[in-house]
């Protein structure tokens, strides 16, 4: 499977194209809308923000909420697009010079740390940090989460599930050993506004955020991304890039303001002897292999073992802050205070929502790799087969 995505911030419409996914999934608007709605809540936003509606509109690939084999395509309205319409026409203006001089069209020029602004104006020729920071935006997963709503549907009919947790914000974090959610308690994490399965933590954590935000300041944090039901030998070692965790990383990084990825004890194993940093294998009565320990998060050389998949993503603090940071003006080359953007003061919770769609589309495409299939029927099929393959081994 492949996808695209294409739309800026303010512009008319987000796009999302998927291709590969196979025939006979059932997929509604309601089903994009409401894992759409699951991405824009969360402790720490901007009241607005959290309110605005995302209206979605499936323009191909889906006949009767029935996928049709043929490529997906999605458009999420930007529904204050009638406040931007001068701002971001994409047709040519005879009014420019008006349209720059005030209110939403005015110029940009004193570039955000930590953002898209200036090494992409310097990169592109812009004149206006605006052509810089509409694509760069966050607004761009809204897309993502719609490729993945398809892509955990495809992984429910074979009895996998993904599911994400967030264990730290800016240093509060759920202690060693705590339980992890498992497949059915998305929902238990949904509820909490910070999208902790750990009820102390997450009211230090709620704490935290409104410190923050009090001081003019915004945080960032760790999300946990878990993923149950997987068979054995998704992904291989044969080659780079048909590793499973090659792709899971680049994918995680891909999402905006992730800047570390690790899998199971991860950065911790650098620290530990051999003996304790690997799983210990056993073969149980029945015949099924099982590891005595998850220290590897369910990966070893590229594949999938058949245990949980575990890894752990890294965000940044969001570095639009209220109290701007320093930067230079582009039209004078004087100091001054970068631009301020409404912006949240932390976005860790919402981000795991959209963490869980991209390792979703990685594991739906590697395990269509693995069973191949143009109608879901015999995705299932070719895994059952699969699966029956690997008894008495
Ligand atoms: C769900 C989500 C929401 C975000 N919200 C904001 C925001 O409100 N303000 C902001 O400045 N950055 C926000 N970001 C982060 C920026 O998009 C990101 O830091 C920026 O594009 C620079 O990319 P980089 O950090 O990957 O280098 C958000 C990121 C995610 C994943």
């Amino acid at each position: 499977m492949r996808y695209l995505t294409a739309g800026e911030s303010h512009g008319p419409a987000l796009v999302a194209t998927l291709e590969g996914l196979p025939a006979g999934l059932q997929v509604s608007s309601q089903d994009l809308v409401a894992e759409l709605s699951r991405r824009r809540l969360g402790h720490g936003r901007s009241p607005r923000m959290a309110f605005e509606e995302d209206r979605v509109e499936v323009l191909g690939g889906v006949r009767h909420g029935v996928t049709l084999g043929s490529p997906v395509s999605v458009v999420i309205h930007n529904t204050e697009w009638p406040k931007w319409v001068d701002a971001m026409d994409p047709e040519p203006r005879d009014d420019l010079d008006e349209i720059r001089a005030t209110g939403r069209g005015q110029r940009l020029t004193r570039p955000r740390p930590g953002h898209a602004d200036l090494t992409a104006a310097l990169k592109y020729g812009y004149d206006d940090v605006r052509d810089a920071l509409e694509r760069a935006s966050a607004r761009e997963t809204a897309a993502r989460v719609v490729v993945g709503t398809y892509a955990k549907r495809l992984l429910a009919e074979v009895g996998i599930s993904v599911v994400s947790h967030v264990v730290n914000i800016g240093g509060e974090q759920v202690p060693d050993g705590a339980a992890r959610p498992g497949p059915d308690d998305l929902d238990t994490v949904d509820a909490s506004s910070v999208r902790c399965f750990d009820p102390d933590t997450d009211a230090r954590m709620v704490a935290r955020i409104d410190a923050a935000h009090a001081d003019k300041d915004t945080l960032g944090g760790t999300i946990e991304v878990l993923a149950y039901g997987l068979p054995p030998g998704l992904g291989s070692h044969v080659h780079w890039d048909r590793k499973l965790d090659t792709r899971l990383a680049a994918a995680c990084l891909s999402v905006q303001a992730m800047k570390g990825v690790e899998f199971g004890d991860g950065f911790d194993l650098a620290s530990r002897p051999g003996s304790q940093a690997h799983d210990e294998i056993v073969r149980e009565d029945d015949g099924t292999y099982r590891r005595l320990s998850d220290r590897a998060g369910g990966l070893e050389a590229g594949m999938s073992t058949g245990q949980p998949l575990r890894l752990r993503v890294a965000m940044k603090p969001i570095s639009s802050l209220p109290q701007p940071l320093a930067t230079v003006d582009l039209d004078t080359h004087q100091p001054a205070q970068a631009i301020t953007q409404r912006s949240d003061a932390c976005a860790v919770p919402r981000a795991g929502v959209v963490l869980e769609s991209v390792v979703a589309f990685e594991l739906a495409d590697a395990l269509l790799e693995k069973t191949g299939g143009d109608q879901v029927s015999e995705v299932r099929r070719n895994l059952d087969g699969y699966l029956s393959s690997l008894e008495g081994r």
